[in-house]
């Protein structure tokens, strides 16, 4: 069963390529290398003893699309290929609308052209935006605060409208909460670009010393200890979702979305001394000015998915951030050597 992974050699689509090369798949990885390194994908190959194909190629570019369409018999996509940084999608909106909806517009053409009638696309909690009653359901009203949301609700959209203009089309939406965490082996996990913007591994670097602490945006929310709360998923269990959405799709036609988190919220200083507990570490931190555009509190409503999907998180936040620091302390400079990071 061959499955097309656009993006896929990026942070959750790597962990996915392995969850399902273990499972009897045949991931096929398309991704510019934006934000992503081969490196990833050659030690999926490795971990799992499967040669993975990676192509280097544009989702937004018919051609390169259909040249994976002509070379293999894809019958499922996932579709994780975008943008995903809040605050550049700011500074830079028109570039995260070309990319995010034209992949999708372009990938669905071709999609249709081969006969590919199996999507599920990452989605993201962010479609939320400011609602405040907890947990939150599929049914809620969505809204967005940034371009990079917009993006997601549009491109729920496009898939939408395209699943009710073909009947015999599958369409699952995963609406992730925090992927947090890596592969047990230590061997791949998130590469984050410069200095991290997510909580997670910002933590691993002080943690490591590349950068000197961790800033705590807010300690005057209305949560249990006044900093933020948020559904950490460790990103195996994200991958393993992705299983649960690819057997769903082959099973059933139309479009189904579903939250993939746990259910549990955690604090900043829950998940930071959770880190410094089951790593044995002190991580410095100072209580910082809130950071604008962020919300004191969200997590999932996963019922759903454990009813429809047969799909349940597994993995404690002690997990979390042992396999994060695990990542982490075996390459203190993600995929990039030294030499490189030097040059
Ligand atoms: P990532 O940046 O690690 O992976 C995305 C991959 O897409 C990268 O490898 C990048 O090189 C590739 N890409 C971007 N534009 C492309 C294009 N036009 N053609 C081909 N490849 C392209 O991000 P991730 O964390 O693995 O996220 C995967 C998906 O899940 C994204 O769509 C993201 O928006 C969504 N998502 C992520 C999170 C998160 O916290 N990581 C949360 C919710 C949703
Ligand atoms: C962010 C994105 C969201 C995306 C999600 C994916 C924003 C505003 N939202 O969500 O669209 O879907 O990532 O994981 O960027 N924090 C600190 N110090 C830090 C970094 C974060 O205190 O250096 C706090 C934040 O205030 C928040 C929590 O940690 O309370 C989690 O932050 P982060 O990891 O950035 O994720 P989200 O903001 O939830």
């Amino acid at each position: 069963m061959a499955v097309l992974l656009t993006g896929g050699a990026g942070y959750i689509g790597s962990h996915t390529a392995l969850c399902l090369a273990n499972a009897g798949f045949e991931p096929v990885v398309l991704d510019n290398l934006s934000n992503a390194s081969p490196e990833a994908i050659k030690r999926v190959s490795r971990l799992t003893g499967k040669q993975i194909p990676l192509i280097e190629g544009d989702c937004t570019v018919k051609s390169d699309l259909e040249a994976v369409f002509a070379q293999y018999p894809i019958d499922q996509v996932i579709h994780f290929a975008g943008l995903k940084a809040v605050g550049e999608s700011v500074a830079q909106p028109l570039r995260y609308y070309r990319n995010n909806l034209d992949a999708t517009l372009t990938l669905l053409e071709v999609m249709a052209a081969h006969g590919c009638r199996q999507i599920v696309f990452s989605s993201s909690a962010t479609v939320y935006g400011t609602n405040q009653e907890m947990p939150l359901r599929e049914t809620f009203p969505l809204g967005c605060t940034n371009p990079y949301g917009w993006t997601k609700f549009m491109s729920e959209q496009i898939l939408r409208d395209a699943g009710t203009a073909d009947p015999n089309l599958s369409v699952v939406l995963l609406r992730y909460f925090n992927p947090v965490g890596a592969h047990e082996s230590g061997e791949i996990g998130e590469d984050p670009s410069g200095i991290p913007n997510n909580l997670m591994p910002y933590i691993c670097q002080v943690a490591k010393g590349r950068l000197k602490q961790l800033n705590v945006f807010g300690d005057d929310y209305p949560t249990h200890d006044g900093t933020g709360v948020r559904d950490y998923i460790h990103v195996m269990d994200l991958a393993e979702g992705h299983l649960a959405a690819l057997n769903y799709a082959q099973a059933h036609r139309g479009v189904e979305v579903f939250n993939l988190g746990t259910g549990v919220g955690y604090s900043v200083l829950d998940l930071l001394h959770t880190f410094e507990r089951v790593n044995g570490l002190r991580v410095p931190y100072r209580i910082a000015p809130r950071r604008p555009g962020d919300i004191a509190t969200c997590y999932a409503d996963p019922a759903k998915a454990a009813e429809l999907l047969h799909w349940q998180t597994k993995r404690s936040l002690d997990d979390m951030c042992r396999d994060a620091w695990r990542w982490q302390s075996q390459n203190p400079m993600g995929y990039r050597t030294a030499q490189e990071t030097d040059a």
